[in-house]
């Protein structure tokens, strides 16, 4: 990846997001050698504050993460506007600060604008760049927009976001985030699947029993009540991370490692998902929440500060998702994520079908263990096949045992910040990563209906005590069909 020259400014330089996220993965992309030679931070926010208070702020938020000598070295790439988002002043002085430092630092025009802020401020930035001339191309540089997840909340709002921020943008100058695409696990789905003979001829349906995608946390809702009770565990995880982990599982072989055909067939597998229909929704959706743990050490969801005592937000939910094609037909996907879970995990299982016969005496294929690939998405990072064994000794006794790689044991070193690899993609102008227009749409196409529903029916919400597996009714949604979930606690 060719990082080009280029200034970022980052929209929200105080909040959350730019302390915990950002600017970590820049100081690590600075202490890897891999951001431009040619390049400088511009934070923005209302705070009224100088370009030493500002460094100052980030060498503190970065203090475990460097020496004082690289700290001091970062922080003299950080440069500081204040404004507020809704005045066009704004605008007009980020317009003259960015020429003054693109003279200083020779990024050529070329600026990154990410849009750390709440998403109700992503029109209102993005009109704001677009009227002072800051988002076109022409003037010898190029101009790209990072936005954050949520886009929107359901269709009709994201495509309302799509045109206020088409109407100064091209779709090739935005970059949708999603920071699942950018993890080291994630990205090796395709690697595994396509640089790989033995896979791709039993990743169908006559192979494959079934797969579970799971995104446990053990968190709760912590400090996020504002924007977290007005989202719930559907769009907060299952419109991004989920569905773009079951697209990347489940896709046809793109023709190239290549923003838009890789997108293609993204974007096809999403549209191949059966509709769900409120007659039955009921039968392969579950929403939970969590409430208090036995022990009463851990509160109810409905306790934590800031969410309403009766609020009926999803802190979990799982689905039984069918992709109506030619390879999949037949075979359920069943997603899981929620907050408060027993375990930290992610990850993808594949399940086998059993063996069509069984030679073993007094065996039958269905008790035989099936072969299960899990890709471990997080904290573990790897992959392992389970597989029957002959056990020493003078009879044919099996055992299951796995065959395992783990990326710590092999390559030794960290996997990065899912952020350095997607700020770095959009460095260099690779947009493969990234969320397209259509993908967003048809994710939120899929969930539409059950956002629907569970608004207008909320006696369906279940609860799960706080660190337990989830709801209980979501291990009928896996027994209904004989199967069961992969243990979480
Ligand atoms: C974010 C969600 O997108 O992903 C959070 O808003 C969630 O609610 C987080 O905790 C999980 O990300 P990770 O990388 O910790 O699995």
């Amino acid at each position: 990846i060719k990082a080009e020259s280029c200034g970022m400014v980052i929209f929200g330089a105080s909040g959350d997001l730019a302390r915990r996220k950002l600017l970590p993965a820049l100081f690590e992309l600075f202490r890897r050698q891999l951001l431009p030679a040619n390049f400088f931070i511009l934070g923005g926010a209302r705070t009224e504050m100088d370009d030493d208070a500002f460094r100052r702020s980030v060498r503190e938020s970065l203090a475990e993460a460097g020496s004082d000598s690289e700290l001091e070295e970062f922080s003299g790439f950080c440069h500081y506007i204040a404004g507020s988002y809704e005045q066009p002043v704004l605008y007009e002085a980020l317009k003259s600060r960015l020429a003054e430092l693109e003279a200083g630092c020779l990024t050529g025009g070329n600026r990154i604008y990410y849009l750390a802020t709440p998403p109700v401020l992503y029109p209102v930035i993005t009109e704001g760049l677009g009227r002072a001339g800051l988002t076109s191309d022409a003037a010898g540089g190029w101009s790209r927009v990072v936005v954050e997840k949520p886009f929107g909340r359901d269709l009709v709002s994201a495509r309302e976001l799509d045109r206020a921020l088409l109407r100064y943008l091209t779709e090739q100058q935005i970059y949708r985030i999603d920071h699942y695409l950018g993890k080291e696990t994630v990205q090796n789905i395709m690697i595994l699947r396509f640089a790989n003979t033995i896979f791709e001829p039993v990743w169908n349906r006559q192979y494959i029993d079934h797969v579970q995608i799971t995104v446990a946390e053990t968190l709760g809702v912590e400090n996020r009540a504002g924007y977290y009770d007005q989202t719930g565990a559907l769009r907060d995880m299952f419109q991004n991370h989920m569905l773009e982990m079951l697209s990347l599982v489940a896709m046809e072989p793109p023709a190239s490692f290549d923003g838009d055909r890789h997108r293609d067939e993204k974007v096809k597998l999403l549209r191949a998902i059966r509709p769900y229909s409120p007659w039955d929704m009921d039968q392969f959706l579950v929403r939970g929440q969590y409430a208090q743990n036995s022990d009463k050490n851990l509160p109810a969801y409905r306790q934590e500060p800031g969410i309403k005592s009766d609020s009926t937000t999803e802190t979990y939910a799982a689905m039984q998702v069918m992709v109506d094609n030619w390879r999949w037909r037949g075979v359920p996907f069943y997603l899981r994520s929620g907050k408060r879970l027993a375990r930290k995990v992610s990850e993808i299982a594949i399940a086998f079908k059993p063996v069509p016969h069984s030679m073993f005496a007094g065996l039958m294929p269905e008790n035989l263990l099936s072969n299960v690939l899990v890709l471990a998405i997080q904290p573990e990072e790897g992959i392992a096949l389970s597989m029957e064994t002959k056990r020493p000794g003078p009879h044919m006794c099996m055992s299951s045992l796995n065959l395992q790689f783990s990326y710590r044991d092999v390559f030794g070193e960290r996997s990065g910040n899912a952020y350095e690899r997607l700020l770095l993609d959009c460095m260099a102008g690779d947009q493969t990563l990234f969320v397209r227009r259509d993908g967003a749409e048809v994710a939120w196409n899929v969930l539409d209906p059950i956002l629907q529903q569970w608004q207008e029916e909320t006696g369906s919400l279940c609860f799960y005590p706080a660190g337990a597996a989830g709801p209980e009714q979501a291990e009928a949604l896996l027994a209904k069909d004989g199967r069961a979930w992969r243990p979480l606690g």
